[in-house]
């Protein structure tokens, strides 16, 4: 069903309530996802975005209830992703003439993707086509999140179409951020910027900073997944440049594996080192938790403690993936620590520190180690060890 946002302007996208695993496997969608894309009927006709491939003919019956596909005369690709172009190749063989414009990454990643000669026109920023009354304006945002990242810009209703930016997965009845649980946006909101932006946040305070410059009015931010901001729309903007300068709330995540406990009982007398000084934290076994939410909680919090007994000279296989993860995301501000029981080898804390170093989080104590499993008095040592990290956590 088509959804107005302005006279003139529709949302023709797709609710996906049942996805659970996006970007393949990697990303879990427990709230499901929306692909958005925007019909503006003006004196020409243009279309922002389409959807994810499967849902095609969807979108094509939400244009058909408010004008004939065939008038469109504009497709605007902002990302190459398939989850926003995948409906070019069923539109495209309706409208074979119409123009496809993208940014000049775009020209490369469109046409990777399908390998059609569709009629693709390069725009850059500032670059505008007028289609009557208003005009589309377009700003190159390479790198948020794919070097072929734009930003497309309606005047006159003051809409911005900026893709993958601002938005998050999550799937609602409600199109506007005014009918949904604000509570329930902000987490999904961050967990997307926490899992995909994080590695941008540089240049995410730089476009913002250049988009502020331009002073140009915006009633409404209407992203390519999940709510559309229509209520105090700048808000969201605000919060990916706190989010950006890698804000945290002082308090502690603690993330483990264990094979007979050991290493669980030393998390649990960590955690109470932690309590009895004051430092809120979270503990996530990873034999049971799902990675992007540790991962937001991580983005969120100051320090990070990571245990895992020794198997094999390594570490226990759930661990590994979220220090990969965190190596590529490059979080700010964070301090860690490592700790784990182990038999005989013992070389798990050596290699949670090097990953941790790597990821460019400071290790602001020695890990914690010992063998089988840990007797009263070193379990008392966690829970000194705890106490320690709760104070560099506060700043000391
Ligand atoms: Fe929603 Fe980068 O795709």
């Amino acid at each position: 069903m088509a959804v107005e946002l302005k006279e003139g302007v529709y949302w023709v996208g797709v609710v996906d309530w049942n996805i659970k695993k996006f970007h393949g496997h990697e990303y879990s969608t427990h709230r499901g996802t929306s692909y958005n894309c925007y019909l503006i009927i003006d004196e020409k006709v243009a279309l922002v975005d389409t959807v994810y491939g499967p849902y095609s003919h969807q979108m094509i019956e939400n244009i058909e209830k408010l004008i004939d596909v065939k008038k469109i005369d504009y497709v605007i690709a902002n990302h190459a992703e398939t989850d926003h172009s995948g409906g070019l190749p069923e539109l495209m063989r309706l409208i074979p003439d119409a123009t496809v414009l993208v940014s000049e990454k775009g020209a490369e990643s469109v046409y990777k993707h399908y390998q059609h000669h569709w009629n693709f026109k390069v725009v850059k920023t500032g670059d505008s086509i007028s289609l009557g009354k208003n005009s589309l304006v377009f700003v190159m945002a390479p790198m948020l999140h794919w070097p072929d990242s734009m930003f497309t810009y309606l005047t006159g209703k003051n809409i911005l179409m900026p893709n993958d930016a601002f938005g998050m997965h999550y799937a609602s009845s409600g199109r506007f951020n005014d009918e949904v649980d604000e509570i329930e946006v902000y987490q999904e909101a961050i967990k997307f910027y926490a899992n995909i932006l994080t590695p941008f946040s540089e240049l995410v305070i730089k476009k913002i900073d250049e988009f502020k410059k331009l002073n140009i009015p915006v009633d409404i931010i209407a992203p390519s997944h999940g709510i559309i901001w229509r209520k105090d729309p700048l808000q969201i903007v605000d919060a990916y440049y706190k989010w950006a300068s890698g804000p945290n709330d002082c308090s502690a995540v603690i993330i483990y594996d264990t094979m007979w406990n050991a290493t669980e009982k030393m998390a649990q007398a960590i955690g109470d080192g932690l309590e009895k000084e004051g430092v809120n934290y979270k503990m996530f076994h990873m034999g049971v938790c799902d990675r992007n939410d540790v991962l937001t909680e991580i983005f969120k919090a100051r320090g990070i403690l990571i245990g895992s007994p020794t198997l094999n000279n390594g570490l226990l296989p759930t661990i590994k993936p979220i220090l990969e993860d965190l190596k590529g995301l490059r979080f700010k501000n964070k301090v860690g620590a490592a700790f784990g029981s182990y038999g005989w080898s013992g070389e798990n804390v050596k290699l949670i520190e090097e990953n941790l170093e790597k990821a460019r989080i400071k290790v602001v104590q020695e890990g914690i180690k010992f063998k089988w499993q840990p007797t009263v008095e070193e379990l008392e040592k966690c829970l000194e060890f705890g106490r320690a990290f709760a104070a560099k956590v506060k700043g000391g």
